[in-house]
């Protein structure tokens, strides 16, 4: 059985993420989605919420894909979940250097765990949660970036802010 990890800070879940997983899912026998609790990080959106918007988004249509929360070293919720493959979505080249930088030193911890990168569909190259976030803080639009409900409730966090 072929088990992934797709991990990350889904902070907010972009339509980028989500046809990643719908890749992933085409891919391996089991999806685990990762959402990582970074006390260092000051997510817009809770872990709850994140993960009650990957559960919207994803829960309910893929009966393969898990959603998980994990910290610590992502290598060990790999191994501690039975993971063999970390799946990470790469878009322009920018991405490169770190990505390569991750999965060089995940590979180095943990030898027998396969970083796997796939681009998502091209109209999402550019999109990242970060620039979702500043560009609705600043009363623009991103709907065709994030699903709908992700949206409307981008709009209402911003507002409390
Ligand atoms: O969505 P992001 O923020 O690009 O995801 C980054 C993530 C969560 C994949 C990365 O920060 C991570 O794996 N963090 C866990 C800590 C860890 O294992 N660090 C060593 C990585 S080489």
């Amino acid at each position: 059985m072929k088990k992934a990890i797709y991990p990350g800070s889904f902070d907010p879940l972009t339509l980028g993420h989500l046809d990643i997983i719908e890749r992933s899912v085409r891919l391996f026998d089991r999806v685990i989605i990762a959402i990582i609790t970074n006390p260092a990080k000051q997510p817009l959106f809770s872990v709850d919420e994140r993960k009650s918007m990957l559960h919207d988004a994803v829960g309910k249509r893929f009966k393969t894909v898990e959603i998980d929360v994990f910290h610590g070293l992502l290598v060990d919720f790999a191994r501690r979940r039975g993971a063999g493959v970390i799946v990470r979505g790469v878009r322009a080249v920018t991405d490169y250097e770190y990505e390569l930088q991750m999965a060089l030193m995940n590979r180095r911890m943990a030898p027998t765990v396969e970083t796997v990168f796939m681009m998502a569909a091209e109209q999402y190259s550019y999109v990242s949660s970060r620039l979702v976030k500043e560009v609705a803080s600043m009363g623009g639009s991103v709907s065709g970036l994030v699903p709908p409900a992700i949206e409307r409730k981008l709009r209402k966090k911003l507002q409390q802010a």
